[in-house]
């Protein structure tokens, strides 16, 4: 029941206390995440844990590039030709997000300033992004998923919180340049981690579901 109980609290949170995270806690986390399932236990995640003088700079080079309006170069590119259900939904979530926070449609300042908002890790201590091989195909991307979920968490499980962020692969040579990592790892996405300030205007959101007959046949 502790699990479903977790499973149902879990969401993307977007607003930090500056409270810092230990590396043992990371790696508590991390340890965790690695005892995911892969395909014939390949294992295929690299993972860059950014925190400190280092996590601000990276946040100052990202939020600079958003900023100036520089088109996303990301390894696997967000998709163009959703069918129509799908990307209503996705619309839908978009406008739900700004309503919660009285944020106007034609609001196009503010808009951008939240969606900025990703580039300072929605002030969390720390940022982690998560590479793949480019050789590899899409079960590893589906080993990738479970491993990102099981880390987020396993976060929770130690009363952190954390974003998955798409936004934060939008300029994977700059980031591996930054970190030295090889141009051979794609960056998937990077993922705000900290301890949730639950007063946060961003929190406010809570997102909604299909439900379970809308998606299921029963046979
Ligand atoms: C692969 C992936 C990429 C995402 N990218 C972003 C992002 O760039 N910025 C953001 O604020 N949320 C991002 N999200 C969070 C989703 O918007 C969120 O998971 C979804 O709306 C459901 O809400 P919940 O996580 O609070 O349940 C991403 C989630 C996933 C799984």
């Amino acid at each position: 029941m502790e699990l479903l109980q977790a499973l149902e609290n879990r969401r993307s949170t977007r607003g930090f206390k500056p409270t810092p995270i230990t590396q043992e806690t990371i790696r508590t986390i991390l340890h965790a995440a690695g005892r995911s399932p892969s395909y014939t236990n390949s294992q295929p995640w690299e993972v860059a844990v950014v925190m400190g003088q280092k996590r601000d700079a990276l946040s100052r080079i990202l939020y600079q590039l958003a900023e100036a309006g520089t088109p996303s170069n990301a390894d696997e590119p967000a998709p163009t030709n959703w069918p129509l259900d799908i990307a209503q939904r996705a619309k839908e979530h978009g406008a739900r997000r700004f309503e919660a926070l009285g944020v106007g449609r034609d609001d196009i300042a503010r808009r951008n300033e939240l969606r900025l908002m990703n580039f300072k890790f929605f002030d969390a201590p720390c940022v982690i992004f998560i590479f793949m091989e480019e050789s590899l195909g899409p079960w590893s991307t589906m080993d990738m998923g479970i491993f990102i979920q099981t880390l987020s968490l396993a976060a929770q499980g130690v009363g952190l919180a954390t974003c998955m962020q798409a936004s934060l692969a939008n300029y994977p040579d700059v980031v591996r340049e930054f970190l030295d990592i090889p141009g051979s790892h794609k960056l998937l996405v990077g993922i705000s981690l900290g301890y949730p300030d639950e007063d946060a205007p961003l929190n406010i959101y809570r997102s909604e579901r299909k439900d379970v007959d809308t998606f299921t046949r029963w046979y």
